[in-house]
């Protein structure tokens, strides 16, 4: 049994999973509640929310999973890249839980986790027939947009990412120019239902043939010169035109660059992660492209999508197979590192 411990940014999550990759367990706390007055994650007050939540929670867990300490073979915590006080969190309690139970410490990047959720188990969702290594990951996120070549457990390449802003932050961003709240994201894909895709022309750059990386600060600034250019009572009517087409931008993008890949490596395995993956348009053209090209696509469910402890442990139990343990000198890093890819 593996100890997942999620604290990178703003969801402390706790999950108990088993040798076959069956989640147990899975509990976390969100904290929208307390950045929502901010219109964005305070990472001060993430640390402090960590602090509260995580001890009941790793309690929680253990309860609902029916394992005691003497059962745990590996305890799996994100350790990169995150904010560097919410992973500080995670990291010290992983790592006295370990000390005190004389249990191995899985240090695990966060990215590495979104692009394992798709192998994930529990009782109502398993990986689709055929979905196994090697194959396309795109985890895509409020942090990131990072599209690799998934080999085996520890064995990525990186084909592309945001040379600048991620997906989430420009929906986030965009949001927020709109009066639609914090978090932003879901509440542009609410009120993009019924808009026209059509109806405005985002730049959509880097769209060269071949080029794997991603830029959303330059449509983050074309949406906030439109919106400056109309009168406020006109883009508020033509509010599910604008998050109609906006999201058509990041999500046309984002599925190109995946067709791309694919036609390159010539891969049909592909999985979709991250926040972003929520998205009800990338959802449904990622489906799409799937069934033209015949590719076998897993989409998890939310709770393995969004930031989870979940992943962190399947994660880690691929390093506890593997001998890779980390010792007591593991440290946070806010970005990832040279050699994990
Ligand atoms: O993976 P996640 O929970 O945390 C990070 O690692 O960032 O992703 C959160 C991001 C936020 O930017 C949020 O706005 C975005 O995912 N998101 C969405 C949707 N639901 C969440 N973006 C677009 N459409 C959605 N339905
Ligand atoms: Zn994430």
């Amino acid at each position: 049994m593996i100890l997942g411990i999620e604290t990178s940014c703003d969801d402390t999550s706790v999950c108990v999973l088993d040798s076959h990759g069956v989640v147990r367990s899975l509990v976390a706390a969100g904290q929208d509640d307390y950045h929502r007055p901010f219109g964005g994650v305070v990472p001060e007050v993430a640390s402090r929310r960590h602090t509260e939540d995580l001890l009941p929670l790793i309690d929680l867990a253990m309860t609902k999973a029916g394992v005691t300490w003497g059962q745990i073979t590996g305890i799996a915590v994100t350790s990169r890249p995150g904010l560097i006080g919410s992973l500080l969190v995670g990291l010290v309690t992983a790592k006295t839980l370990s000390l005190v139970h004389a249990i191995p410490l899985l240090g695990v990047n966060h990215i590495e986790g979104h692009l394992l959720a798709a192998l994930l188990r529990d009782e109502s969702y398993s990986p689709p027939e055929g979905f196994a290594f090697p194959y396309l990951g795109l985890a895509v996120s409020g942090g990131h947009t990072h599209l690799f070549h998934v080999l085996a457990p520890g064995k990525y390449v990186l084909l592309g990412q945001t040379l600048d802003d991620a997906a989430g932050e420009a929906f986030d961003k965009f949001a927020k120019m709109l009066g639609l709240g914090f978090p932003g994201g879901v509440a542009v894909d609410r009120a993009a239902l019924g808009g026209d895709v059509m109806a405005f022309v985002f730049p959509r750059a880097l769209s060269q043939q071949g080029n794997l990386n991603f830029s959303f600060s330059g449509l983050k600034s074309a949406a906030l010169r439109l919106l400056q250019s109309m009168p406020p009572a006109e883009w508020q009517a033509r509010r599910a035109d604008l998050c109609a087409s906006f999201q058509h931008a990041i999500v046309e993008v984002l599925v190109e660059k995946m067709r791309q890949a694919a036609h390159h490596l010539e891969i049909k395995k592909w999985t979709v992660t991250g926040g972003v993956s929520a998205n009800s348009r990338l959802r449904a053209r990622a489906q799409e492209l799937a069934q033209v090209e015949g590719a076998i696509l897993a989409l998890p469910p939310l709770r393995y999508c969004t930031d989870n402890a979940a992943m962190i442990a399947l994660a880690g139990l691929y390093k506890l197979r593997a001998g890779l343990v980390s010792g007591q000198d593991l440290s946070p890093s806010a970005s990832s590192l040279p050699g994990d890819w």
